[in-house]
């Protein structure tokens, strides 16, 4: 707080000051320096409705207070100086950006000192930090990283998908982040597409289920406790059914067959109270979704009765006109009217709020809508509590990749596994069996955990903590368990090889596989040297997908789709040596040809095996 008050915050601060002496004197205890009861009712005012503090805020606010709490920029375009001058309301952490050191005590140091540039500010607005933790605080060094989507879809389980998003938001919370870009609550309709593993599953009620999710980072009410944080249905509104699976493309549908397939996640989302809706950058019938006024403001905050807040998703709004490297006052009038309340921008922060300003003084962009953007932006701060708590919750720290939340993990690791063949090879015995291990995903922790993990792209090596799928049957097996990335050295001494084998990481366009979703050349030879042994094969599959293997699978004697399970890969020892009876249901229909993509329930196709398929040890 600068030690000299100018004229306008000396008049605000004297009532305030009376009202804390009043506030101090009836408690007995000095009142919390960010916010406190004062006397005259400001929106400082803790004890105040939301309602009549947004409305004292706003009422304080120049139209350039009110544009900058519309931009969301990147950590890397602005630091908490540029922030703070341009009054701006919002800073994210895109996939991979984080401080350096990147441990949970630099990311708090790093809020933290967004936070107190914010509070410098004339009105003292706190800002709203967002980042990607879409599978537990996975751009955090150390964090516990949890299955993928996809794999929580296998599990049916959407209690489980609840606590996972608890657990996520107190190690979020931790690092003081008040916003996660989750859950994607997208219906993935063609296995080409590279953010599959980024979806629950190919229904709407199974993505509507996982909604659960919600409850779990935001808690029963937002900002109810310090641990909540606000959540994201993403993204808004068809992405997972676009042709070919090509990402960020175009959804051909009736908008019978939308309402059907894609809204339904949405609407549940909605109804439970979900802060933020993030726009999808895809189109629908060729109309991209960052301008569609019908889909956006009738739609989603009309007949859903959305009152959060509509978020962009990251440059997408340069994408309008077709030039992706401008930012045109077109644009930034067209999404704006269509319903967008802040923009997320990692470049041009100055220029969007020059149109912006532009467009409102032409009256191209009525004041309605930036007070509506500004009422909902300053209701979820409030709700949140950042007047009152806008710091990293440090006490929370402890949580990070602890040992509760790697159990958890663990457990649903186990309950996302499916068993799609058995021929009596499975379950292991831990005591007896002489095993062979061996594929590029075995001893991988980068490639158990996929995408979006420590960096954008996710990356194969030894990248953070946690437990490779070798270690976790090396630690359950009581005997010998040799390995050996190529299955060199297999001979018949063994009871049973396991080749983990599956996809490398990849995150968004550069997972979308448009020619093909075969096992890659390496993998399938390594399975071919096990089987040359004579040694009944098991092939687990670590991939964010169904894979085309319907011509290799007759060969195997059991087949295990582990999806992505993240830094818990004890869990699919669990599975493999019966220590948990496999209860996974397949998310996805399983395609017997690629030529069938896009194979959905429903459809008459005749896949490998069909959505919901999964064996157990006891039938
Ligand atoms: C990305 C993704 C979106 C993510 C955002 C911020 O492009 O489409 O899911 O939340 O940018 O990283």
């Amino acid at each position: 707080m600068s030690h000299r008050a100018t004229g306008s915050r000396l008049r605000r601060l004297v009532p305030a000051m009376a009202g804390m002496a009043a506030a101090a004197l009836l408690s007995g205890a000095a009142a919390p320096a960010a916010a406190q009861p004062s006397f005259w009712g400001d929106y400082r005012d803790s004890w105040l409705s939301t309602q009549r503090r947004v409305d004292d805020l706003m009422s304080r606010m120049s139209l350039q207070d009110k544009l900058g709490q519309m931009v969301q920029i990147t950590r890397g375009a602005a630091g908490p100086t540029e922030v703070a001058s341009h009054r701006i309301g919002s800073v994210l952490s895109g996939g991979g950006s984080s401080p350096s050191p990147n441990t949970p005590e630099a990311w708090a140091d790093m809020y933290d000192g967004y936070q107190r540039s914010a509070l410098d500010t004339p009105l003292g607005i706190p800002i709203l930090y967002g980042v990607d933790a879409v599978h537990g605080h996975n751009n955090v060094r150390g964090a516990t990283i949890f299955p993928h989507n996809i794999g929580l879809g296998a599990t049916r389980n959407p209690e489980l998908v609840r606590r996972i998003g608890a657990a996520t938001a107190e190690e979020v919370a931790a690092t003081g982040v008040d916003w996660t870009f989750s859950p994607c609550l997208c219906v993935a309709r063609d296995d080409r597409w590279g953010r599959t593993y980024e979806s629950f599953g190919e229904t709407p009620e199974l993505a509507s289920s996982m909604t659960s999710e919600i409850r779990g980072y935001q808690g029963a009410v937002l900002g109810g406790d310090p641990t909540s944080i606000m959540a994201t249905a993403k993204h808004y509104v068809g992405d997972g059914g676009t042709t070919g699976g090509t990402d960020q493309g175009n959804t051909q549908l009736s908008e019978q067959e939308l309402r059907r397939i894609h809204l339904p996640p949405f609407r549940e989302a909605v109804e439970r109270g979900v802060g933020s809706v993030m726009v999808s950058y895809s189109s629908w019938n060729g109309d991209k979704l960052h301008a569609h006024d019908y889909l956006i403001n009738d739609v989603l905050k009309g007949e859903l009765g959305f009152d959060g807040i509509v978020l962009s998703d990251y440059n997408a709004v340069h994408q309008l006109d077709g030039n992706d490297n401008t930012l045109t006052a077109s644009e930034v009038r067209v999404a704006v009217n269509a319903g967008l309340d802040m923009i997320m921008l990692s470049k041009d922060h100055g220029k969007f709020l020059d149109h912006l300003r532009r467009e409102v003084e032409s009256g191209r962009v009525p004041m309605r809508r930036i007070d509506d953007a500004t009422r909902r932006i300053l209701t979820k701060k409030f709700e949140l509590g950042l007047f009152e708590r806008p710091f990293a919750q440090r006490e929370l720290l402890s949580t990070v990749g602890s040992q509760e939340h790697r159990q958890l993990a663990r457990q649903a690791v186990r309950e996302s596994q499916v068993l799609l063949k058995n021929e009596g090879v499975l379950p292991l015995s831990s005591g007896t069996d002489k095993l062979f291990v061996a594929g590029s995903n075995a001893d991988d922790i980068g490639n158990q955990s996929g995408g979006w993990t420590i960096s954008w792209q996710g990356s194969s090596g030894d990248i953070t903590e946690g437990t490779t799928i070798l270690e976790g049957i090396r630690q359950l097996s009581d005997s010998s368990v040799t390995y050996n990335r190529h299955g060199d050295g297999i001979n018949s001494s063994y009871d049973a090889a396991v080749a983990v084998v599956g996809e490398k990481p990849y995150a968004e366009y550069q997972g979308d596989r448009p020619n093909g979703l075969a096992l890659s050349q390496e993998d399938l030879n390594t399975i071919d040297k096990l089987r040359s042994s004579g040694v009944p094969v098991i092939v687990v599959l670590a991939s964010g997908r169904p894979m085309d293997i319907a011509s290799e699978v007759g060969n195997w004697d059991a087949l295990l789709a582990s999806w992505l399970p993240g830094t818990q890969g004890g869990g699919v020892a669990d599975v493999l040596f019966g220590e948990y009876n496999p209860t996974g249901e397949l998310p996805m229909t399983w395609m017997r040809s690629f030529d069938q993509q896009p194979i959905n329930t429903g459809d008459d196709k005749d896949p490998l095996y069909p959505y919901g398929y999964g064996l157990s040890y006891r039938e």
